[in-house]
Order: structure tokens, then C-alpha cells, then sequence
């Protein structure tokens, strides 16, 4: 959810002001997801000063503060520390005092920037309520470095691996943190828990590059890089935990990061922590410990170099939002897709890595789908057609539920986690959860080498790029098409399915083009919220059978960047006691493109007329069943039922994309919502 950026360097004459343009570009990076605070810190003068800054507002407003502030930007050093944060308000509001850097003290003496939760806050604000202690806020993150500063000050002589050890092992929750300290200068920690972190490493020394380890690497290098110790991994203990102690790896600058695009511009080689990792930078070196069991973590961290990944951000060309952009991309998307997936003649589907999974998936009693929001509603579009081209039960969970019910796992059903960014929670938690009970996990994600992709067994990346808009539009509908897909191939060598897979394949082919005739209706769907839709308080839209999901996906984007309240319903329980609400204020948007359930929705249109609803109808070209004079029909190009929500959903999108244009909306960064969801 927040945006974690840091850096460390050594022997390095770099000015201050470059570190602080890496630090700023970086969050920069990050800060499409949608964040409501920012800030940074750096090493100060000799005297070990340190210098933080804070806004609320995005890295813009940063980035102007600084230039504004009397800093000796030019001032080189040798050796430079930095961290900085871009916060969305999950615990505390976003004000000053929330925004991190967090400090421990009114000198600085440690520095904190966290993403995540810290669970047992409230219990250690308690063990610490002796200590002569200014708070400044109510968050978890500044009992976490207030208890750094404790630490050190408890423990004589303790060097900054141990201290952290000893933090990590009190905090509890699922975080990612860095924490620095002018106790040691030069120095920078890092800590996972459950949160996403990536530590970039350069050397401008291309021998000792080249040399830097694949896997783990068992030599340590003393500053000037000479090699001293060869040694094998040693196991020992900090404060009675055991702690695995790979040798370290010797480089001139570390990058920190949340996310691997914050820091790809500067270097393309990576080590990704794993849970319950410590990363302990000083004076070149980097130490990677484990808290958990060296079983469990393994040994060395492998430094994997990442040459796929742009850390640039995509311009809007001559769109006026991203989220316009990315609606117009669809057509490309999934054209590109199909090209690359599916053999039309044959229908044989290229899944690469995944189709050697599929016979185990195949014969898996149970296909058990677990995502968030959008994503979930994609799984809940195709749940019927998985049912229809497979012999396999077809369950669909909203991750958060999942983890509730505390659901059985099975060696013998496949979890598929569906995600845009890789990085949900809750998803994560679930996979976890799954794993550890000995799960079968595939994931569908959008995000190269994001964590859902690196933890689950196998999957399928959907390839719908960069998605900056907060709320998903090509990502959901490529989604849809790659859950298509695997219907499909699961459903392989079925002779009772073949005609009917026959059909969707046809169908498949022909949706690009079709996407690209629906965005003509563009211009029709602004004039519409212009006329009729801008000024509600309240919407309703309605779908039934495969158009349910399409409901839930409309609502959840009116909602969202419209900022109208709307529901989605299921046409048939419109009867059911929401029909008590419609009058002709109350605007109602309804689904009935011919599908199985099309006569059924005619009923619900019928209910709405009779009680005096004026429902707008989204139904396909030249449909006559409707008695419509008044502009209220958006006409869409038919499909095969399975196929049709990735045509309805488009002019649904557009809607709500009109409506927050319509309303002065953030239509790219909505209010209180943001890109990538890593708390629970
Ligand atoms: C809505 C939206 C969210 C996400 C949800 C899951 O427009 O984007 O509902 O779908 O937060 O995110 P991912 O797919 O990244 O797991």
C-alpha cells in the first residue's frame, strides 16, 4: 500500500543532491498507486545531522519543498544513507505527524520508514509506557522505532544487525521496513515480514560486478574489496533466536524498494528478500540474516538480474488520463494475447511454463479461485464456463473470506490466485496459507516476477503491461480472456465440449475488432452522464447469469471513480425488496444482452416500468424487445455468452470514466483508494 524507497552507498562521491533525486524518483515511481503523503530523509552534515522532509501531497510536492528549503544540495560525501516513503492512510490519518520518515526522537537518532501493520503495537506502547518518551502520533510505526531507540539504549555496545534482529523479533504483523540510525552512520536495515522488498545492487567496478554471486556467494570482501574470509554459512544466535548467517556480498550502492520498477532505472540486479529476511548494509557490505528457521528461509539470497524490467513510467500520449488510455488499449491487449495464446485453427493454447501443469490441474478434484475486488469478479465471470468446460468443481473466494472461514486445504486441488499487481494481501496471506498445508498454487498476475508470481508453484502471466489508473479496466478484461483461455485448455480433448469450445475459440478472434467498434460509443456514453447520470446520488446496475459479474465490476468502477453510490444487483432479486428504492430519481442501469437468462430479464425490465423505474439498457445493436424513445440504450455487438462481459464492460468503464470527469474527480488516483493493496 505505501511505497518503501532507499538507498545506501560507500565510497562513493556522490552529492546530495543525487541522493536525493533517486530517493524522489523512485517514489515517484510508485506514486500512480495513489498515496496521500510522502516524505524522505538523508544523512545530514559531519555531525551526523539528519535532514527529513514531509508533505502532504504527492512527490511533486515534495520534490518542490526541497528546492524550496535552503539545502546545500551539492554537498558531497563519500558515504550516504537515505529512506523515504509515500503513504496511503491505512492506520492514522494522513497528516504530518503520520507521514514518514517517523522518528524516534526530536534528534533523529533512529529514522523508520514501514509499509504494513504492525499487530502487537498496542502491547509494546504499553511494555515501553515507563520510559520518559514524547509520542507524537498513535501509529504502530513509531512504537516500532521508539523501540529501536530503546534497544540500543537498554544494550551497550550492540551493533545495528543485532538491534534489528532483536526489533524483528518483537514486531509482529506483516510489514516491510527500513530503518536507520545516527548511531550508525553510513549503515541502512531492512526488515520483511510479509510485505514486499527488493534491495538493487551496482558496483562501479565491473570485475567485482561480474563476480557478484548468481546464488549465494561464500566469500567476504573487506572494503577495498579484497577478499579475506572464505567462509561457509555459519549459524548463530542473537539474543537466543537463531540466525542464519550467509557471507555477505561487497558492492558500492544499494537500492531499496517496495517494488523492483522504484529502482530498475538504476540497476537491473536484484536480490528479493523473503519473509523474516534482515538486510544489514555497512560500509559496502551487505549481511542478509534470517529470523525464521534457516530451514524454512534457506541460506543465501540469490542476486537474480532482471533485465525485462523498465522502471519508466508510461506517458498518457494524447489521452487526458491514464485510465482513458488504458480503456482504448484493450483491443491491442487482447489481440496481442490471442496471437500469442491461441492457435485458432487448432485451438491448441500456449500457456508455455503452465501447460506442462495442466494434466495435474486436470485431475484435481477442486479448482479453488481466491482474489480481491476486480479480480475477483473476473474469476466469478467465468466460474460457469470452467463448470461447463471442465469435469472439475469450480470454487470462487474473495481472499479475506478465504482466510476467515479458515478454509480446508488439499493436496489434491489447485489454488489459483488471480491478481493485477501480484502483491494483494490478502491474496498473499492465502497463498501462505495454502502452502504451508501443502496447496497445489498457480497465479494469474499482471505484474512480472511481483510476489504472487514468485511464490505460487506455476502460472500465467495476463501481459496487459503497466496499468497506472488506480481502478483496473485492461487488466480485468485480460483477465477474463486468460481465464477464458485456461477454461479452454483444462477443458482440451473433452468430445462433449468440442463444438461449444469451438464456438468460443471462433468468438475469441472476432473480439478485438468488436472491442474496437464499442469504443466508438464513447462520445454517446459522455452525452449520456452528461444528460442524465452526473448529478445522481444513487445508482443501481443489474445483471444476471454470466452479466452478473458485469454488475459488480460497473458498480464497483461507478463507485469508485465516479464517487456515486451504486449497487449491483442481480436482476431476478430485484423483486426481492430492491425494488423498494426505485423511483424516477433513482437511476438504474441494466444488463440484458441475449444470453439463457435474456427472457428473465425481461421480467425485471417489466418490475422496473411498473413502478416507475426509466432504466438505461445495455442490450445488444437492433435489439427490439425494449420500449426505448429516450436515448436510455447503449447497443453492443453480440458474442458468445461467455465472451459477452468483455464487450458489456466497456462501455460501463467509459461510463464511470465520463462521470468522474463529469464530477472533477481524481478519475486516475480516486480518493482513499490505491493501486496495489499490500495491508490487510
Ligand atoms: C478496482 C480494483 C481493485 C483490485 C483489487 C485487487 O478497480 O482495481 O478492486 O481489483 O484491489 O487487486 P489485484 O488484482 O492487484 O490483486
Amino acid at each position: 500500500m505505501c511505497g518503501i524507497v532507499g538507498y545506501v552507498n560507500y565510497k562513493l562521491n556522490r552529492s546530495r543532491k543525487y541522493v536525493i533525486t533517486t530517493l524522489l524518483d523512485g517514489l515517484a515511481r510508485l506514486d500512480y498507486r495513489g498515496y496521500d503523503s510522502t516524505g524522505l530523509l538523508v544523512d545530514g552534515d559531519e555531525t551526523d545531522k539528519v535532514l527529513p522532509y514531509k508533505i502532504i501531497g504527492k512527490v511533486a510536492a515534495l520534490k518542490q519543498l526541497i528546492n524550496d528549503e535552503d539545502v546545500d544540495l551539492k554537498k558531497v560525501y563519500t558515504t550516504h544513507a537515505g529512506i523515504a516513503h509515500t503513504r496511503w492512510a491505512a492506520n492514522g490519518v494522513a497528516t504530518l505527524q503520520n507521514c514518514h520518515p517517523l522518528r524516534s526522537d526530536v534528534s533523529w537518532r533512529f529514522a523508520i520508514v514501514h509499509n504494513g501493520i504492525v499487530t502487537n503495537y498496542k502491547k509494546l506502547r504499553t511494555q515501553l509506557a515507563s520510559e520518559p518518551y514524547q509520542w507524537e502520533g498513535e501509529t504502530d510505526t513509531e512504537v516500532a522505532v521508539k523501540l529501536a531507540m530503546h534497544l540500543y539504549d537498554q544494550n551497550a555496545g550492540i551493533g545495528f544487525a543485532e538491534l534489528a534482529c532483536t526489533l524483528a523479533n518483537k514486531l509482529e504483523g506483516a510489514f516491510s521496513l527500513l530503518l536507520k540510525s545516527v548511531h550508525y552512520p553510513g549503515e541502512l536495515i531492512a526488515i520483511k515480514k510479509g510485505s514486499p522488498l527488493v534491495i538493487g545492487i551496482t558496483s562501479q567496478d565491473t570485475q567485482q560486478m561480474s563476480s557478484l554471486p548468481v546464488s549465494y556467494h561464500p566469500q567476504r570482501f573487506v572494503q577495498n574489496g579484497e577478499a579475506i574470509i572464505n567462509s561457509a554459512n555459519s549459524t548463530h544466535s542473537v539474543n537466543g533466536t537463531s540466525v542464519s548467517e550467509p557471507s555477505p556480498m561487497w558492492a558500492h550502492e544499494y537500492f531499496f524498494a517496495s517494488d523492483p520498477s522504484a529502482i530498475a532505472e538504476h540497476t537491473k540486479r536484484m536480490v528479493f528478500m523473503e519473509d523474516c529476511d534482515i538486510a544489514h548494509v555497512h560500509y559496502g557490505l551487505l549481511d542478509i540474516y534470517s529470523i525464521g528457521s534457516p530451514d524454512e528461509a534457506g541460506y543465501g539470497r540469490p542476486v537474480q538480474t532482471f533485465d525485462h524490467l523498465d522502471g519508466s513510467i508510461p506517458s498518457k500520449g494524447t489521452y487526458a488520463h491514464y485510465m482513458q488510455k488504458e480503456i482504448y488499449e484493450q483491443p491491442e491487449i487482447i489481440e496481442a494475447a490471442l496471437k500469442d495464446r491461441l492457435d485458432v485453427e487448432s485451438g491448441k493454447i500456449d500457456f508455455q511454463g503452465l501447460g506442462q501443469h495442466m494434466d495435474r490441474i486436470r485431475t484435481c478434484s477442486k479448482i479453488s479461485f481466491i482474489a480481491c475486488g476486480s479480480s475477483y469478479y473476473a474469476c466469478l465471470a467465468m466460474q460457469e464456463l470452467f463448470e461447463t468446460l471442465t469435469n472439475v468443481t469450480v470454487s470462487i473466494d474473495i481472499a479475506s473470506s478465504f482466510l476467515d472461514k479458515l478454509s480446508h486445504i488439499s493436496a489434491d486441488v489447485a489454488y489459483v490466485f488471480v491478481s493485477q499487481s501480484g502483491e494483494t494481501a490478502e491474496c498473499l496471506t492465502a497463498l501462505q496459507y495454502c502452502q504451508k498445508r501443502g496447496g497445489f498454487t498457480i497465479g494469474i498476475v499482471n505484474v512480472v516476477d511481483s510476489s504472487i508470481a514468485r511464490l505460487t508453484h506455476c502460472g500465467l502471466y495476463i501481459n496487459a503491461g503497466v496499468e497506472i489508473g488506480v481502478a483496473t479496466t485492461k487488466a480485468y478484461t485480460s483477465q477474463l480472456v486468460h481465464l477464458v483461455l485456461l477454461a479452454l485448455a483444462l477443458g482440451a480433448g473433452n468430445d462433449s465440449t468440442h463444438d461449444r469450445r469451438r464456438e468460443i475459440t471462433k468468438g475469441l478472434q472476432r473480439l478485438p475488432e468488436q472491442m474496437r467498434r464499442i469504443l466508438t460509443l464513447d462520445s454517446s456514453i459522455k452525452e449520456l452522464c452528461e444528460t442524465k447520470l452526473m448529478h445522481k446520488a444513487n445508482m443501481l446496475v443489474l445483471g444476471r447469469g454470466y452479466q452478473y459479474a458485469t454488475a459488480l465490476e460497473a458498480s464497483l468502477k461507478i463507485k469508485e471513480v465516479a464517487y456515486i453510490h451504486c449497487e449491483a444487483v442481480l436482476t431476478g432479486e430485484l423483486k426481492h425488496g430492491v425494488l423498494a428504492l426505485v423511483d424516477d430519481n433513482f437511476s438504474v442501469v441494466m444488463i440484458a444482452t441475449r444470453d439463457r437468462s435474456f427472457e428473465r430479464s425481461l421480467n425485471g425490465y417489466e418490475q422496473l416500468l411498473s413502478h416507475g423505474g426509466d432504466p438505461i439498457i445495455l442490450c445488444q445493436e437492433g435489439e427490439t424487445a425494449f420500449n426505448i424513445s429516450n436515448g436510455h440504450c447503449i447497443e453492443v455487438l453480440e458474442t458468445v455468452d461467455c465472451l459477452q462481459s468483455v464487450l458489456n464492460i466497456i462501455p460501463l468503464q467509459l461510463m464511470s470514466y465520463w462521470l468522474g470527469v463529469l464530477r472533477n474527480n481524481s478519475v486516475d488516483f480516486p480518493r482513499h483508494v490505491a493501486k496495489s493493496v499490500t495491508v490487510e
